[in-house]
């Protein structure tokens, strides 16, 4: 399918069996020849070869970078280390970055793309189910700093993305439930049908996987079309349960929960809110938390976590004007729109009650 996005759009490839064709297709749309491949310890060694043959095969010249797994490698310093190891592979503008792995590997490889000689192509193969349906489709790149999450970071869209549904095979089983929390958001903000499927999933059904994963990827990127550059505020309505998830991501140290299911914590929140202040009907809450449930999804905090972190982060964070934060919420599944009219303490009642 063909993504709105950046200059000319660009073609996201869904399916199974891609990653022996990546070569073929990076080489037909993109016209270089030299390219990094930049992925993580876990993900090189279980796909790098595979990538890195289907690349030569069709006469591609890449250079493997390898960074260690997971979030603490999003930084910076490591952006910069990989620019260099770039430089000294004879890397120039007329290359392009390839990231294989999830959300962490797009993230900085995009940056990278970014930057590097003012930018250069990126293509993404998203190997979480996480990147596949939120991280890989929009653009926004970047990296983490001491102070929060993606404070450093550029828009750059991808030139194309190709998602093998396979390699989600060996995804553990908590990686792969939290990709769930962002397409349960996807759902309850903008379509109501996808809820009702995702009511009955068997999930074995690998078809109806690679068929969803497609309506994720359009979904979030008919709402990125409409405010590419997060300006207008169609954007903002991704952010749906993000305000109080992302302070819950911070006051576990980022170690108690990953981003998903942080999110799936903050979308119960955001429901309880939608109640008060946007008239979502009670048994409409109830199925979206079920549903969450379902997922393996956490809906309740334990008796003892920090709530009052939460608490702060927001009120240090967010701009309350007049007492009052502009807040994404839903009136019924399947639509939602930014308020005006939540309050700190409509805030504090809904994390009190998680
Ligand atoms: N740019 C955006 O719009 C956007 C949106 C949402 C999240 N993000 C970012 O995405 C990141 C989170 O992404 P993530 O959840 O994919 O995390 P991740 O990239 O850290 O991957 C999670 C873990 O799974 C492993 N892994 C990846 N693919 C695998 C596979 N196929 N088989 C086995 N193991 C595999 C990784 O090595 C890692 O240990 C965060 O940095 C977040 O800020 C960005
Ligand atoms: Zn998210």
């Amino acid at each position: 399918m063909q993504i709105r996005g950046g200059v000319h759009g660009y073609p996201v490839v869904v399916a199974t069996g891609l990653l022996d064709q990546v070569g073929t297709y990076a080489g037909k749309h993109l016209g270089r020849e030299t390219c990094a491949i930049i992925s993580d310890t876990n993900v090189a060694l279980l796909f790098a070869a595979r990538v890195r043959k289907s690349f030569t095969s069709v006469a591609l010249r890449p250079t493997l970078i390898t960074i260690p797994e997971g979030e603490k490698s999003k930084t910076l310093s490591q952006a910069g280390a990989i620019c260099d190891q770039m430089i000294t592979a004879g890397l120039d503008r007329h290359s392009f970055v390839v990231s294989l792995g999830g959300g962490m590997i797009g993230d900085i490889s995009g940056f990278v793309a970014a930057i590097y000689h003012r930018g250069i192509p990126h293509v993404q193969i998203p190997t979480t189910l996480l990147a596949m349906v939120d991280s890989s489709i929009g653009g926004k790149t970047g990296v983490d700093t001491r102070a929060g999450k993606n404070l450093i970071g550029a828009f750059h869209q991808p030139s194309l993305v190709i998602a093998d549904v396979d390699v989600l095979k060996t995804l553990p089983r908590r990686e792969f439930n939290q990709g769930f929390a962002e397409i349960i958001k996807h759902a309850v903000i903008a379509n109501a049908k996808m809820f009702r499927t995702l009511r009955t999933w068997e999930a074995s059904d690998a078809p109806a996987l690679q068929r969803l994963i497609k309506r994720n990827i359009e979904i979030k990127s008919r709402i990125v079309a409409k405010d590419e550059r997060d300006r207008t505020g169609e954007r903002a309505l991704l952010n749906f349960g993000h305000t109080i998830g992302h302070a819950i991501e911070r006051a576990g140290n980022y170690r108690t929960f990953l981003h998903g299911e942080a999110i799936s914590l903050g979308i119960v929140a955001a429901c309880t809110i939608s109640m008060k202040r946007a008239g979502l009907p009670a048994d409409q809450r109830d199925m979206i938390v079920d549903l969450l449930c379902r997922f393996g999804l956490p809906t309740r905090l334990r008796p003892k976590f920090p709530r009052k972190r939460i608490l702060s982060t927001i009120k240090f964070d967010k701009k309350f004007e007049g007492g009052k934060i502009r807040f994404i919420v839903t009136p019924r599944i399947g639509a939602a729109y930014a308020a005006d009219n939540v309050t700190f303490d409509d805030i504090r009642e809904a994390v009190e009650q998680l």
